[in-house]
């Protein structure tokens, strides 16, 4: 074999590689998420079998915040964050709001408590849709958001691991990064926590996980945020409007995603301490979790490395 043919080898090689590579990456790509008619409308305390359009993230707002809840089996632990939440917001702070159930396909009757529940605080506006398959927390959260009337946005996780009154520190430094209802984010983080009990308790596991997870996130281009997966994110409309349009990712990883997003629109992201306990029955196995966000990262990358997704907002 002469150069040439050790060349033309080589070459066709690396040639079938990216092929090889490409075609995972395709594969791997989540679908573009679809929304049905029917989740296009929301049930609430008035209208429990007539269900009415969602206002749309286009229209202007037309009340100070909208709180998001992903919620997928959630109706044990529904009431109590749900309560705490109406707490704070009827007692300690003077914003309008509506809340947002988006009842990820459960399977447990999610829907019926969330509607329940909307019956018993009659006074509050509490919308519940319900999307027709489980899409995954990153989707529902998208869809809220794309359905969400406030002029800033609260996604909040159904476990209340968070203060609700917290909610306040994110708006004061919102106040301060994104005046004049500008673009921004602030995000909920407990990286002050980080040397404390409650995370000291968390399994070996995690923590090692936690780790090689901050490792691949400053690889990914989102090392400038010391947690990026707390469940308690406050977003502008005039930045939801940027963001959500443009996830792509279902899966638990999108916050991920959207702080990507943030960085190459040059929305400013402000990391807010708040405080938070875990609480028990986590639906993530950590291993497979880990593995399914290894993934979903080098998709993430590589297909805005590659172009295959733009970061250009549609205008349609
Ligand atoms: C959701 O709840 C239903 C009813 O309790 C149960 O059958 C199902 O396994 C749950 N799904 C998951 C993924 O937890």
């Amino acid at each position: 074999m002469d150069s040439s043919h050790i060349l033309l080898a080589g070459s066709t090689v690396t040639a079938v590689g990216f092929g090889v590579l490409y075609g995972l990456l395709v594969y791997w790509s989540p679908d573009p998420l679809v929304t049905r008619e029917s989740e296009k409308k929301y049930r609430s305390h008035k209208f429990q079998t007539s269900p009415k359009p969602l206002h749309t993230l286009s229209e202007p707002s037309t009340v100070d915040l909208t709180v998001v809840i992903p919620a997928f089996n959630e109706t044990e632990r529904l009431p109590l964050m749900l309560s705490q939440a109406i707490d704070h917001l009827t007692t300690k702070a003077h914003h309008s709001f509506e809340i947002l159930i988006v009842d990820d396909g459960s399977t447990d009757r999610t829907t019926s408590a969330s509607l329940k529940l909307a019956t018993k605080y009659s006074n509050c506006d509490i919308k519940v849709v319900t999307l027709e398959k489980n899409v995954g927390k990153g989707g529902a959260v998208r869809h809220g958001m794309l359905y969400a009337s406030g002029e800033r946005m609260l996604m909040v996780d159904a476990d209340g691991a968070s203060r609700f009154d917290d909610l306040e520190l994110l708006w004061a430094e919102m106040d301060r990064i994104a005046p004049e209802n500008a673009p921004g984010v602030c995000v909920g983080s407990r990286a002050h926590l980080v040397k404390t009990d409650a995370v000291v308790k968390r399994s070996l596991l995690r923590n090692i996980l936690m780790y090689g997870l901050h490792t691949i996130l400053r690889i990914v281009g989102v090392g400038h945020i010391r947690d990026t997966q707390c469940g308690f994110k406050l977003f502008s409309r005039a930045a939801a409007r940027q963001l959500f349009p443009l996830q792509r990712l279902p899966t638990w990883i999108f916050d991920v995603e959207l702080l990507l997003l943030a960085k190459m629109l040059a929305i400013p992201v402000a990391e807010v301490p708040i405080d938070w306990h875990e609480v028990p029955g986590s639906k993530l196995n950590v291993l497979t979790a880990s593995l399914q966000m290894l993934r979903d990262l080098l998709v993430i990358r590589a297909n805005l490395v590659l172009g295959r997704w733009s970061v250009k907002p549609k205008t349609d």
